[in-house]
C-alpha cells in the first residue's frame, strides 16, 4: 500500500530502525504502541506487516496531520493520540506485544527555527513540544538565578552554570531576554573558550527544554504505564539521547527485572518472585557507524529493551524515589 505524504515527511530519519523492528518481530502481527509518533517513522515500518495494529501518541500537535493520513489509510490498524505519553494508559483498553520510546526531540522540531530549540535561530524562546505550562521565556525570566543555576547543572550537567545564571539574571535586569541568539550570546559570554566537541550552548539548552517540557516525569511515568499495559512477554523498547534518560531506564529496567542485584539500598526485599520483567541482561544497542554516519544525529542513541515478566503488575515506588530530586526539580515554580 502506498503511504501518506506530507511535507513534514523525509524530514526526520528514524532511529535504529531496523533494530527497533526486529525486536518487535511483528512478522505474525500484535499490538504495538508507538508513544513518539514523531514523523511516524517506527509505525509506518510495522504497519508495513499485514497483521499488526498500532497506537500511537505525540504530544506535539503538528504532527496530527501526518498521524490522521495513516488513520484513513489504515482505519482498523492505526490510531493515533494527540496526547503525552504520561496519560498512555488512557487510550486503549488493550494489552501490547511491544510499546516503543524514542525519546527527544524529531529533526521537525529542531528544523523548525521558529520553536526556538536550535540555538542556531534567532527565533522567540519558546522550546515546547506541546502541551507545557510554561515556555524557555518565560522560566528565563522569572525563575530565580539559583533555580535557574540548578537547572542548567542537574538537567544540563553543565559545569558553568552558577556564571550563566548570575549573567542571565544581570542581563534581563535591563530588559527580558527573548530570543535564542541572546540566549546564546549570555552563554558564550560566561564560558571559558575551550570547548571544541559540542557547542557551548548545547547543555543549557538541553537543560531549559528537559525542565520546560518536564520530560523526567513524563519518562518515569510513561514507562511505569507501559509496563503496565504489556502482555507477558512483551517487550518495553526505549531509545534515550542523553545520560539522564539512561541512567533512569538502566536503574529500572535492572532493579524490576528477576535477576536483579538483592543488595539494592533503595529497594525493599520484595518476595523472590515478585518482578516486573525477565532477566535483565544490561545490554545496550548503538547506532552502527554506517546509520551514524548517514544520520549524525542517530550518534548519541541508547537502545534498552526489558521483557514483561509474567507476574502481577505492583507501582514500582523506588523508581520515583530515586529520581524525586529530579522531578521535584521540574516542579519548582516561580
Ligand atoms: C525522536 S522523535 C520520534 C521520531 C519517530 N520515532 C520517527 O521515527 O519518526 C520524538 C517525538 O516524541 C514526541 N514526544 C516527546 N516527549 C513526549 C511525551 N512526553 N509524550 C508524547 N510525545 C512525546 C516529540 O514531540 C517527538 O515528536
Amino acid at each position: 500500500m502506498k503511504l501518506p505524504h506530507t511535507s513534514l515527511e523525509g524530514k526526520h530519519l528514524p532511529v535504529m530502525i531496523d533494530e527497533v523492528i526486529k525486536i518487535c518481530n511483528p512478522k505474525y502481527g500484535g499490538n504495538f504502541m508507538d508513544c513518539t509518533f514523531g514523523a511516524g517513522g517506527y509505525s509506518k515500518e510495522l504497519l508495513k506487516f499485514k497483521e499488526t495494529k498500532v497506537v500511537a501518541l505525540d504530544r506535539d500537535s503538528q504532527v496530527v496531520e501526518l498521524a490522521n493520513k495513516l488513520e484513513d489509510n489504515f482505519q482498523s490498524r492505526f490510531t493515533f493520540h494527540n496526547k503525552k505519553f504520561s496519560k498512555l494508559d488512557l487510550v486503549s483498553p488493550k494489552k501490547f506485544d511491544a510499546v516503543i520510546f524514542d525519546l527527544g526531540l524529531s529533526s521537525i522540531q529542531l528544523d523548525d527555527l521558529s520553536r526556538g530549540f536550535s540555538f542556531k535561530s534567532k527565533a522567540e524562546l519558546n522550546m515546547s513540544m506541546g502541551q507545557t505550562e510554561t515556555s524557555a521565556k518565560k522560566v528565563l525570566n522569572t525563575y530565580s538565578s539559583q533555580d535557574l543555576r540548578d537547572i542548567f547543572r542537574i538537567f544540563g550537567e553543565e559545569k558553568e552554570a552558577l556564571k550563566i545564571s548570575k549573567n542571565i539574571a544581570k542581563e534581563r535586569t535591563e530588559q527580558n531576554i527573548k530570543t535564542t541568539d541572546e540566549l546564546v550570546k549570555i552563554i558564550k559570554k560566561s564560558k571559558k573558550k575551550n570547548y571544541k566537541k559540542i557547542n557551548e550552548s548545547t547543555k543549557t539548552f538541553q537543560a531549559i527544554r528537559i525542565f520546560v517540557n518536564k520530560e523526567v516525569t513524563e519518562l518515569i511515568e510513561g514507562i511505569i504505564k507501559a509496563t503496565k499495559i504489556l502482555k507477558p512477554g512483551g517487550k518495553l523498547i526505549v531509545v534515550s539521547f542523553h545520560s539522564i534518560e539512561d541512567k533512569i531506564i538502566k536503574f529500572y529496567f535492572k532493579n524490576f527485572s528477576k535477576n536483579r542485584s538483592r543488595s539494592n539500598k533503595y529497594l525493599p526485599d520484595y518476595d523472590n518472585k515478585l518482578s516486573l520483567f525477565d532477566d535483565y541482561k544490561n545490554k545496550i544497542i548503538k547506532p552502527s557507524t554506517k546509520e551514524v554516519k548517514k544520520n549524525p544525529r542517530s550518534r548519541s542513541a541508547k537502545l534498552r529493551v526489558a521483557i514483561r515478566s509474567s507476574e502481577k503488575f505492583f507501582d514500582p515506588k523506588e523508581l520515583r524515589s530515586k529520581f524525586k530530586y529530579l522531578t521535584d526539580l521540574e516542579k519548582r515554580i516561580a
